[in-house]
């Protein structure tokens, strides 16, 4: 979990960042009710998303664009607290208690759609609570249900899992997940449409995560240069206690790196796990974490 993450909450919150959120969810309602008019009738897909501080709110915008897809954002009739120790409190009761928030609008109409791309960020692992609150409220039998996520270090994998093993009458599909850090960059928005595309296009090919990991090398033991490139891209994130065990290369436009690293996170007990880093080509930017996964 992303404890800068915490950080960056309290000075939007002191900024008052969070209401200008406000103000351009009523500004985009606006502007997507006059699309709505002006938009043939029936959509055959729809964007169902929940967000606590915009980032998975932007690539819900991204999937909306890239689908022509309605969109409906799942809201908190009680909002998380504004800080991240408390929000990390009464996600931990809610998960220990299993009783979900309360959604002031949980039911969408699903009727007239066959694919619902939901987008959720990771809490705990896995996807936020509200989503519970949502799946407990339809029925996405017979629909197709693409995931797509937003997290500070990881969680997609895990999080589509268990969606697949609460919705077993859905078809649940490959999901997409961009950590914060990557989504709320500068050129984020410009990342994450290129991503978004070549997911659409695995997703057409019907690839599966094992295909995608298809082309990297053996595991083998660490150089010099690799553990540069693994140091660049963890600083910011000491709290997971990564040490890299191994590592395999893909070579794209650039390189993916798969560390196998032992993680203590928040001291923690130590178990194994993968850390994806991208290294672009020489003068295009810095090694990058792309994502810490089983
Ligand atoms: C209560 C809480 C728990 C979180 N747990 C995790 C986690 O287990 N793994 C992770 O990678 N990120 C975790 N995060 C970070 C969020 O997934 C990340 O900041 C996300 O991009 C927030 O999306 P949003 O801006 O759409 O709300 C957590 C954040 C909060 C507030």
């Amino acid at each position: 979990m992303n404890r800068k993450f915490g950080m960056l909450v309290a000075t939007a919150v002191a900024l008052g960042l969070w209401a200008c959120g406000g103000q351009e969810s009523a500004q985009s309602k606006a502007q997507a009710e006059t699309q709505a008019s002006a938009a043939p009738k029936e959509s055959k897909s729809l964007v169902v998303y929940f967000s606590q501080t915009g980032a998975t709110k932007k690539v819900a915008g991204l999937f909306q664009k890239a689908k022509k897809a309605d969109v409906f954002e799942l809201t908190l009739a009680t909002p998380f607290p504004s800080t991240y120790d408390s929000t990390i409190a009464v996600v931990r009761e809610a998960r220990e208690t299993k009783k979900w928030p309360a959604l002031v609008n949980a039911k969408p109409d699903l009727a007239k759609y066959d694919t619902v791309y939901l987008g959720y960020p990771i809490m705990f692992g896995t996807f936020a609570p509200p989503i519970y609150t949502f799946l407990d409220s339809v029925d996405l039998g017979g629909k197709v249900v693409v995931p797509f996520c937003t997290y500070g270090s990881g969680g997609r994998k895990a999080s589509a899992a268990e969606l697949k093993e609460l919705e077993p009458n859905a078809n649940v599909t490959l999901a997409y997940g961009i950590s914060n850090k990557r989504i709320n960059a500068e050129n984020g928005v410009e990342v994450a449409t290129a991503e978004i595309e070549t997911f659409f296009e695995n997703l057409q090919a019907g690839k599966t995560d094992e295909m995608l990991m298809g082309g990297f090398s053996e595991q083998r033991p660490l150089t010099a240069e690799d553990s540069a490139v693994f140091m660049a891209a963890t600083k910011d994130y000491a709290y997971l206690g990564l040490k890299p065990l191994s590592v395999s290369t893909q070579v794209v436009a650039g390189t993916n790196f798969l560390f196998t690293c032992e993680m203590n996170a928040f001291g923690g007990p130590a178990v194994q796990t993968n850390v994806k880093i991208f290294r672009p080509l020489p003068g295009r930017g810095e090694p990058e974490l792309i994502v810490v996964e089983k």
